[in-house]
């Protein structure tokens, strides 16, 4: 039997780990750091933030003395950072992640670009620029197309991209973008078209894909308004790419770019994030992510049939072709409950009722997010985050069930004042 270790604390850890305990093969999931929500059946926590790569070592010793036989690293900062490199030169190999040169596909958007144009992956026309001065000359030289892009070239949080509607809106906003994300950036043509998610499982050789696409709400409001958000709901499968679609971009597009990788010697393991567009052409590459989404992670888990255990070690030895991954029939949906303010800054320690209920509706599970439990609270929870719960709903008759589902979970669950989410997660799917 075995111990598995997955870093990091959020809704899409939390969803991960619940899969991942469903596989008889596994003896207990541990989290670092984790949060009181996902205190159930063989999990627990343990108090190292193993998303900081300052307690690498720290995780190392707890790989040690757990006898862990497999760490699963969720957020992308410990990879950008290094944590697989860190804890493989201590001898732990059976990491799921990609190290800090192969983690260059997210955290280096002109590495990223280069590779795909080297090996001709359809993309959005860009350029590299060095200086502010390169910038405006490209945005001048991109004014044909409708619309420019400007994309920081390092990591920052899902916010160094601007959308400008023109050349002379983009020649506005240059300065600005670099003042806030460094004078490196892209300078990419506008794509138009519905956005989806394609998520892998990648063993450095080939991808296996969710069969079915993912898409996240990242708006706050209903409609798609107001600011963007780090998700407040998400969906599969996406009617915008058919389970076709999705294993073409596995085989076109992700398994070709992790090829590439391995003969530059720099073989990516780990999970792999395409964020795609479904343009006239067909689908384009936006950007591509080296770890699963959140929310999006939420209603894929619900979706997975096969032993995910099983997978990722499979995947870690380099043996992804040994396993049949299988998916359920039907769809997820999942809504996120986040505090009021949020993305902003907002109130924590409400107290939250009712996720019993929810969970008492059959195919529902309640993801922790942001939650802190109360002090001799008989495991009640409080909120302690932006986005505080992932309610997902699964159905095997379809979209439209899994969004009653979700929603009917929704409503059992309360905090004073009242949650900030969306009303219309997965509409888009029933038009
Ligand atoms: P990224 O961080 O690269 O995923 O970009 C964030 C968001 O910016 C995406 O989800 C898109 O909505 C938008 N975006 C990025 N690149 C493009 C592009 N070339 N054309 C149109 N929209 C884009
Ligand atoms: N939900 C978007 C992301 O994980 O990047």
């Amino acid at each position: 039997m075995a111990k598995v270790l997955v870093i990091g604390s959020g809704g899409r850890e939390h969803a991960l780990g619940w899969k991942i305990a469903q596989s008889e093969e596994v003896e207990e999931v541990l989290y670092a750091p984790g949060n009181p929500g996902m205190l159930e059946g063989k999990c627990k926590v343990v108090p190292v933030d193993g998303s900081k790569i300052e307690n690498a070592d720290a995780i190392s010793n707890l790989i040690e003395q757990e006898n862990i036989d497999l760490t699963v690293v969720g957020p992308e900062a410990p990879l950008a950072a290094g944590l697989v490199n860190t804890l493989n030169n201590r001898g732990h190999n059976r990491v799921f992640g990609p190290t800090k040169q192969a983690s260059l596909l997210e955290s280096d958007k002109f590495y990223s670009y280069d590779i795909m144009k080297e090996i001709g992956i359809p993309q959005a026309n860009s350029m590299k620029c060095f200086s502010t001065q390169d910038a405006v000359n490209a945005i001048k030289i991109m004014s044909e197309t409708e619309g420019v892009v400007i994309k920081a070239r390092g990591l920052t949080g899902g916010k160094g991209v601007t959308v400008c509607d023109s050349k002379e809106e983009a020649l506005t906003e240059i300065s600005n973008h670099a003042e806030n994300y460094g004078s490196h950036v892209l300078i990419a043509e506008r794509l138009f078209g519905q956005e989806f998610s394609v998520f892998g499982i990648s063993d450095g050789e080939q991808v296996s894909p969710l069969e079915i696409s993912i898409q996240d709400h990242k708006p706050l409001l209903d409609g798609d308004k107001g600011p963007n958000t780090g998700g407040m709901g998400a969906y599969g499968p996406a009617p915008v790419a058919s389970a076709e679609v999705v294993k073409k971009v596995a085989d076109d597009i992700m398994t070709p770019v992790v090829q590439e990788m391995k003969k530059k010697g720099t073989p990516y393991k780990g999970f792999l994030y395409g964020g795609m567009i479904m343009t006239e052409k067909g689908p384009k590459v936006i950007e591509f992510n080296i770890r699963f989404g959140d929310p999006e992670c939420q209603p894929g888990m619900m979706m997975v049939e096969s032993d995910m255990y099983k997978a990722l070690s499979y995947a870690v030895d380099g043996k992804l072709n040994e396993v049949d991954f299988k998916f359920k029939p039907g769809a997820a949906c999942c809504v996120v409950l986040a505090s009021q303010g949020y993305p902003g800054s907002y109130e924590k320690g409400l107290l939250i009722k009712g996720i019993e209920e929810a969970e008492q509706i059959s195919a529902v599970k309640v993801f922790h997010a942001g939650t802190r439990e109360v002090e001799n609270g008989d495991g009640r929870f409080v909120t302690a985050g932006g986005r505080v719960l992932g309610v997902t709903g699964y159905s095997p008759a379809g979209i439209s069930e899994a969004q009653k589902v979700a929603y009917n979970a929704v409503s059992k669950i309360s905090i004073p004042g009242g949650w900030a989410y969306r009303q219309d997660i997965a509409d888009k799917a029933l038009k």
